[in-house]
């Protein structure tokens, strides 16, 4: 028979967890994780590289995405590789402090939601994925079998965030990591397209005091024992 499809839809805001339980959980079910966030901050990288100003010229980066292509393929490691315009996808450029800074205001832009959709449903023809993202179970996917929304207390994210190091700008401080957070959430919460919040059919996951294994078991609870390999 055919490729089996399936989608699980993982939701939530910046450092809420989702990322290690979607990874772990595609895992467990022998499918793939997709990570939207990554085609996000790819263009994001890109639209820098060009020399165009993400939060000033909004007609400027919808011009430079026809030229555009970025897809994820099955890669060696049996994992996925995204490639943006043929070449593979580097995480040293797309965590840079700069591309997070300016991530949310690309995201906003209705002609990136549409051109991201339409690369996003894609992915579904990989078989059984675990997609992560913001609008993933409420546009991309509305009828995906599983949706998660996974989310912690803004004190908490703040202090993962800090913790993970890698991502934030040097000199920074737990409040200064608060603030980025709290003003990616405020941007990415009240967009006019594809604002991020809960599907109506999502369940909702609060990971505060949770560690990663009793977020990806409390997942997994969920998957019916079918769809399990
Ligand atoms: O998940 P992340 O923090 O790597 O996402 C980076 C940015 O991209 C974040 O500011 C929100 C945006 N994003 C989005 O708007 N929609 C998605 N499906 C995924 C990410």
């Amino acid at each position: 028979g055919g490729c089996k499809q399936l989608q699980i839809a993982i939701d939530g805001p910046a450092a809420a967890g989702k990322s290690t339980a979607a990874k772990k959980l595609a895992t467990r079910l022998g499918g793939y994780y997709v990570n939207t966030g990554d085609m996000y901050r790819t263009l994001a990288w890109a639209v820098l590289r060009a020399g165009v100003d993400p939060r000033a010229d909004e007609a400027g980066v919808a011009a430079l995405l026809p030229q555009w292509d970025m897809h994820y393929r099955p890669a060696a490691d049996g994992g996925l590789q995204l490639y943006f315009n043929g070449e593979t996808v580097r995480q040293d450029d797309i965590r840079a402090p700069e591309v997070a800074a300016v991530v949310s205001y690309i995201a906003q832009i209705p002609a990136v939601r549409a051109w991201m959709l339409s690369r996003q449903r894609e992915c579904r023809a990989l078989g059984v994925i675990v997609m992560e993202g913001r609008d993933i179970g409420t546009v991309i996917f509305p009828d995906a079998k599983y949706k998660f929304f996974v989310t912690a207390s803004p004190e908490e994210r703040a202090r993962r965030r800090f913790l993970q190091k890698g991502e934030v700008a040097d000199g920074a401080t737990l409040a200064t990591v608060a603030a980025e957070i709290a003003e990616r959430d405020r941007i990415d919460s009240t967009r006019a397209t594809a604002p991020l919040k809960p599907a109506a059919d999502a369940r909702v996951l609060m990971t505060d005091g949770l560690d990663q294994d009793a977020v990806i078991e409390a997942l997994l609870a969920r998957i019916a024992v079918e769809d399990r390999p």
